[in-house]
């Protein structure tokens, strides 16, 4: 089986719904977006699925985007194959929400930083930059009790092979530097009881950004 085979079938699972919701529930009823290393698609299925936004998908992977075009259907979202470290093809302000979801944690700081910028300069005005990834500090045990049933066998695999660098992602605390350095307001919440990290960055300008923290249990 392929990679992306595989992972498109893990986005199936109940709780990769639960871990992509947090993101889901921070857009607007309509608008645009931007997923930035979509994968195999499963947030813009669900994003066109409930909202009226109109979705577009990067990757670099061939083999992703093409189980994301299964994935989605009939839905008109876009999907878009992107060389990495080359500037994204969109006007500046093209978009209301731009999304990254377990893909910054992954790269080296200079390539995350790059898209940070770049996610920048595409967001509009009263736009948020939303960023979603394993945080590696919980307990197996936690995971079993929270999780455990054979429709979620996948996230085993999935807290195994993320932990080390969801851990260190979110000891670097990159994204709140990097907030502070370019006048963003950041939040952070965790997501997934706790398996998971949900960051927020938005222009200074905006109001009514609060601070949570969520519960674990
Ligand atoms: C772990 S998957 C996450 C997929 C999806 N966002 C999700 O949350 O289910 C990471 C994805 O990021 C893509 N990716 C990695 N670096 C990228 C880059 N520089 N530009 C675009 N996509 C990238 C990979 O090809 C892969 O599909």
């Amino acid at each position: 089986m392929k990679f992306a085979n595989f992972f498109s079938s893990l986005q199936e699972e109940p709780w990769y719904h639960h871990f992509l919701a947090p993101v889901l529930a921070e857009l607007d009823e309509e608008g645009t977006l931007l997923d930035i290393g979509t994968g195999s698609g499963k947030l813009l299925q669900m994003v066109s699925s409930e909202t009226n936004i109109h979705c577009t998908g990067i990757d670099s992977s061939k083999e992703m985007l093409e189980e994301a075009r299964i994935k989605l259907g009939d839905y008109p979202a876009e999907l878009l194959q992107v060389e990495p470290g080359a500037r994204l093809p969109f006007e500046e302000q093209s978009f209301d929400f731009i999304s990254i979801c377990s893909v910054l944690f992954l790269l080296p700081r200079s390539a995350a930083e790059f898209l940070l910028k770049e996610s920048l300069r595409l967001m509009r005005n009263g736009g948020k930059i939303i960023v979603l990834t394993p945080s590696g500090n919980r307990r197996f045990l936690s995971l079993l009790r929270h999780f455990l049933s054979f429709k979620n066998r996948g996230m085993t695999v999935w807290y195994t092979a993320t932990r080390a660098r969801g851990q260190q992602w979110s000891e670097s605390r990159f994204l709140q530097g990097f907030a502070s350095q370019h006048g963003l307001h950041y939040r952070e919440e965790k997501v997934l009881k706790g398996f998971a990290r949900l960051e927020v960055l938005q222009r200074a300008t905006g109001s009514g950004a609060k601070d949570n923290t969520g519960a674990e249990d």
